[in-house]
């Protein structure tokens, strides 16, 4: 069964564009299409990215004093609305609320190995600065489903990879992003066949 995807963008897009790409690909064995992409902010390259490929996309911004469950609500009907079957959050640095009807279909990318270096306010370089910090050997990135807590859910897929001593966190983050680029279809395809 091919699957509708919605993914869920804060800034570059890199895996949305690599979503995107496999999408495409029929040898890529990656039977998905995307359905819809939702940015909380506007401007941001994702933005761009899908407009490249042609993809629906829409800008929802948090509005002040708006709980997490009404900015959701909105996303939830929009993800209806474009029949979209599996949400993927891409870098989606807003919490979200997630309806019943959606539990166990949102799925997330982290760039460590969790539960290490996670929770709230753990994202981007400040993960790779983190792991620097504490003298890890290796690190890697994490794919799960995402329940009310930050970084919290069942794992689906990880893959690791070595920290170098002389290793910078852009050096890092470059490398474990490496390991992202393939976890994310490799842990959607399992899903999809579990
Ligand atoms: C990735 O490192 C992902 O693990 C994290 O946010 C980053 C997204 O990068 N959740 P991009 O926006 O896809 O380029």
């Amino acid at each position: 069964m091919s699957h509708r995807l919605a993914v869920l963008v804060s800034g570059t897009g890199r895996h949305l564009e690599n979503l995107a790409t496999l999408s495409t690909d029929p040898a890529a064995d990656f039977d998905a299409e995307i359905g819809l992409v939702i940015s909380n902010r506007p401007g941001v390259g994702a933005l761009d990215r899908a407009a490249r490929f042609g993809l629906r996309a829409e800008v929802l911004q948090g509005v002040e004093g708006e709980s997490d469950e009404a900015y959701g609500r909105r996303v939830f009907d929009l993800i209806r609305a474009a029949d979209a079957d599996t949400v993927i959050l891409a870098g989606f640095l807003k919490k979200l609320w997630i309806p019943e009807d959606f539990a166990g279909r949102v799925i997330n990318i982290h760039p460590s190995l969790l539960p290490a270096f996670g929770g709230k306010g753990c994202y981007g370089a400040r993960v790779h600065r983190a792991v620097l910090a504490r003298g890890c050997q290796v690190t890697g990135c994490t794919v799960h489903l995402v329940d009310e807590v930050y970084d919290n859910g069942p794992i689906l897929l990880q893959r690791w990879c070595a920290v170098h001593p002389e290793d910078t966190p852009e050096a890092l983050a470059a490398r474990v992003f490496e390991e992202e680029l393939l976890a994310l279809p490799e842990a959607l395809r399992r899903f999809w066949r579990r």
